[in-house]
């Protein structure tokens, strides 16, 4: 199948690079040109856990016009951003609209299926469909369901492939690009919700979670055991039962806001998601004023993590930098490292914090640690010399990634959440 993939970002880029590994004739197209050169010198542009191996093992075409890319194709991705608009809270579909005009005045010669990928409010597919207007082009939602850091796990083990369209022929065209799965088809409008009620479902598991963790430090119980013992009840489930410090990302702090944004436009009040957005807000708060509790002006702060989850260079609006920021403002002496993350970082920190690229630098002479990414490699770390390196045994776990038994064992004053 020929396919076109409007926007290289997290969702593009891998979904790209996955059609292409399949034997698809994938073409990338972006405005940014800086990005486009890049690909087309097969450098990655973001952080993805298998991507550049992938990429080098496949052929991709990259292209800035939208006219060129889409030339044969039978199939145009939309995997554009949809940022949250800073004054209303609402997604800004600037991106989508500019694609869907550019979209309007490009001549297809065949039957093609224009399919929207980024996250956007119910009833965007029909405006969509009313600028591009074209006969030859079926308009459907194909929502995207990857994490970010397992984009490719995600593409190559899907949970779900949604599609939303009233076209036979678009069905027929998705059920071909997906041979071995079973796509769930629905109308486009129900497509569309369907991400948004994911995602906010799961922020809520994640707020949920995190003021039972609250509850368990005040009545003395283990929020590790309390999750573990939930989540045994299928019904619950396991996943997205880990205490820490509130969600982030490109994704949920967004799309909780647009969900509720748009169900106000039809006099609803989702309660529950307001409640979690707020929750969320003052988790950082709330977690900052904890560590504040540890620390005077003269400490050496050494902060673990700080991309807003493990195996991602990604800081958009990431928990860990909301925090780092508080503790700035109030002055204090904060040392910064991830492994990922720092350069993204620095765009947003600036020179307010001293970044570190190593374990023993960042923790050396330090008289606190906290970890705030949950990156799997602080478990493996050899502790132990961390204890004798640092000036004071404290580690504040935020993301209960280590065993608070081991660690006292070894000497540290170890704090968790929830625990
Ligand atoms: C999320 C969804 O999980 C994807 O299915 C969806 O496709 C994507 O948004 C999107 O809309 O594009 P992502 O933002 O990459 O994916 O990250 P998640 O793995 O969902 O984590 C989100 C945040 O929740 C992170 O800050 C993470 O640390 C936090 N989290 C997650 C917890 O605090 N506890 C958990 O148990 C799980």
């Amino acid at each position: 199948m020929n396919i076109a993939i409007i926007g290289t970002g997290y969702v593009g880029l891998p979904t790209g690079i996955g059609f292409a590994s399949l034997g698809h004739n994938v073409t990338c197209i972006d405005k940014d040109e800086l990005k486009i050169n890049q690909l087309k010198n097969k450098k990655v542009t973001l952080y993805e856990d298998g991507l550049e191996d992938l990429f080098n093992r496949v052929d991709i075409e990259f292209t800035t016009s939208i006219p060129i890319g889409v030339k044969n194709a039978d199939l145009i991705i939309i995997a554009v951003g949809t940022p949250q608009d800073e004054n209303t809270g609402k997604a800004n579909l600037t991106y989508i609209y500019n694609v869907a005009k550019e979209l309007s005045e490009c001549k297809f010669d065949k039957y093609t299926v224009i399919a929207t990928k980024s996250t956007v409010p119910v009833g965007t597919g029909d405006k969509i469909e009313e600028i591009i207007n074209n006969k030859n082009c079926d308009i459907i939602s194909l929502p995207e369901f990857l994490r970010e850091g397992k984009a490719l796990y995600d593409f190559f083990n899907p949970d779900r492939i949604i599609c939303g369209s009233s076209s036979e022929m678009a069905k027929g065209l998705i059920a071909d690009l997906y041979p071995t799965f079973d796509v769930l088809f629905t109308d486009r409008r129900s497509a569309e919700l369907i991400k948004y009620a994911s995602n906010a479902f799961l922020a809520t598991k994640i707020h949920y979670i995190n003021e039972m963790a609250n509850l368990c430090e005040a009545v003395g119980a283990n929020i590790n055991m309390v999750a573990k013992g939930m989540g045994l009840d299928k019904r619950i489930g396991d996943k997205f039962l880990k205490a820490g410090i509130g969600y982030g990302g490109s994704c949920f702090p967004k799309d909780t806001l647009a969900i509720t944004h748009l169900a106000k436009d039809y006099n609803i009040d989702l309660t529950i998601i307001q409640a979690t957005i707020l929750g969320n807000l003052y988790r950082k708060v709330d977690i900052a004023k904890k560590i504040m509790k540890y620390i005077t002006p003269v400490s050496k702060v050494a902060i673990l993590g700080l991309a807003f989850k493990n195996d991602t260079d990604d800081c958009r609006q990431s928990p860990a930098i909301d925090i780092t920021k508080i503790l700035v403002n109030e002055g204090y002496n904060i040392h910064v490292f991830d492994y990922k993350a720092l350069k993204n970082a620095e765009k947003i920190l600036g020179k307010s914090v001293t970044y570190h690229d190593n374990i023993k630098s960042i923790t050396k002479d330090a008289d606190i640690c906290i970890i705030l990414t949950e990156w799997e490699q602080f478990k493996f770390l050899d502790w132990k010399t961390i204890k004798e390196d640092m000036k004071n045994p404290l580690l504040l776990d935020y993301r209960n990634l280590l065993s608070k038994e081991y660690m006292e064992s070894l000497g540290f004053i170890y704090k968790g959440v929830g625990i």
